[in-house]
């Protein structure tokens, strides 16, 4: 990513003591990375600071300098850019504004602790065996990965760029020759029906300052081939990487749609809880 104008906002309230402050950042997304897939090329982020009694007010006002701010930088004008906002998920009282700012919520990052909830392996359903994968598996992690971010693409935060399937294929590489790598396959009668990949605590600094919890493991993808769907396969492959993450004490954090229907129970029934919300705009003209 390639740091943008970093414009500072600020919002006074009536007694002119400063009740909302952000700064906006505007970044790029390298081409042919895997950050290019998970959203719009030219982001423009604001990073809120709210404080005040009236937070949904303040946060309102805070959204339209922001705004304005944008109205008058000419990238942001474009067709591939998006108005990006991580939003706490339980902060419900400035949710009404960033509806009305014509923000819609993309993305969700949740967490799982590893102090709080118990791990185990769940049986799988007959014929259906689970393995760690190594960089043998390359071939299959790659095209499974790229089925996730074809299914996530049905919901508009992910997009499937021309070459997703080779920034995943390098992304995933990397992850397969680590010692004893966190990834498993699920394989019915040798044939592989199934996929975790997580990144170790050295692999996810980069989304480390999202949570408090450490350290902290970041899960990159689970697939399930949608023959062999609601009958265990994922809950199994998920034990397999709450068993390892709970003997290290490392907690996991993971990124779904906000809207995808498989993920979203899936992952509270794993014990994920919500953190942050991005909201979005796309593209960043949108928002209002
Ligand atoms: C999300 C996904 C990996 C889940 O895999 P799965 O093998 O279907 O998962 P499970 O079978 O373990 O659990 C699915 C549901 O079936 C239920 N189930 C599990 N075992 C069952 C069984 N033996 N009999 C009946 N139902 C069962 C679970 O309770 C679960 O319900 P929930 O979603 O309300 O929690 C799969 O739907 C998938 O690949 N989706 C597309 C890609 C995707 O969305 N990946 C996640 C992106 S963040």
């Amino acid at each position: 990513m390639v740091a943008g104008c970093g414009a500072d906002l600020a919002v006074e309230g009536p007694d002119r003591r400063l009740v909302a402050a952000g700064s906006c950042e505007h970044s790029a997304a390298v081409p042919g990375s895997l950050d290019l897939i998970e959203g719009a090329a030219l982001r423009f982020r604001l990073t809120p600071y709210v404080t005040g009694p009236d937070a949904l007010a303040s946060l309102d006002k805070l959204l339209s300098r922001w705004r304005d701010h944008l109205a008058v930088v000419p990238e942001a004008a474009g067709e591939d850019t998006a108005a990006v906002i991580a939003w706490p998920s339980r902060d419900v009282a400035g949710v009404r504004a960033l509806v009305a700012h014509g923000l819609a919520p993309l993305g969700v990052i949740a967490a799982r602790s590893a102090s709080r909830r118990p791990a185990m392996i769940a049986d799988c359903p007959p014929g259906v065996r689970i393995r760690r994968a190594g960089p043998a598996d390359l071939d299959v992690v790659a095209r499974m990965g790229t089925e996730v971010v074809r299914f996530d693409a049905h919901f508009g935060g992910v997009i499937e760029r021309p070459r997703a399937a080779e920034a995943l294929r390098a992304e995933v590489a990397g992850l397969l020759d680590e010692h004893e790598p966190w990834a498993w396959l699920a394989e019915r009668d040798g044939d592989p029906v199934g996929l975790l990949v997580a990144e170790r605590p050295e692999a996810a600094g980069w989304i480390a300052p999202r949570t408090c919890q450490s350290p902290l493991a970041y899960l990159l993808a689970l697939f399930v081939a949608p023959a062999e769907r609601g009958a265990g396969i994922g809950t199994a492959l998920t034990g397999h990487l709450h068993c390892e993450a709970a003997a290290a004490r490392v907690s996991v954090i993971l990124q779904y749609e906000q809207v995808n229907p498989l993920a979203v129970p899936f992952w509270g029934h794993q014990g994920y809880r919500p953190l942050w919300t991005t909201w979005e705009a796309r593209p960043a003209r949108m928002l209002r």
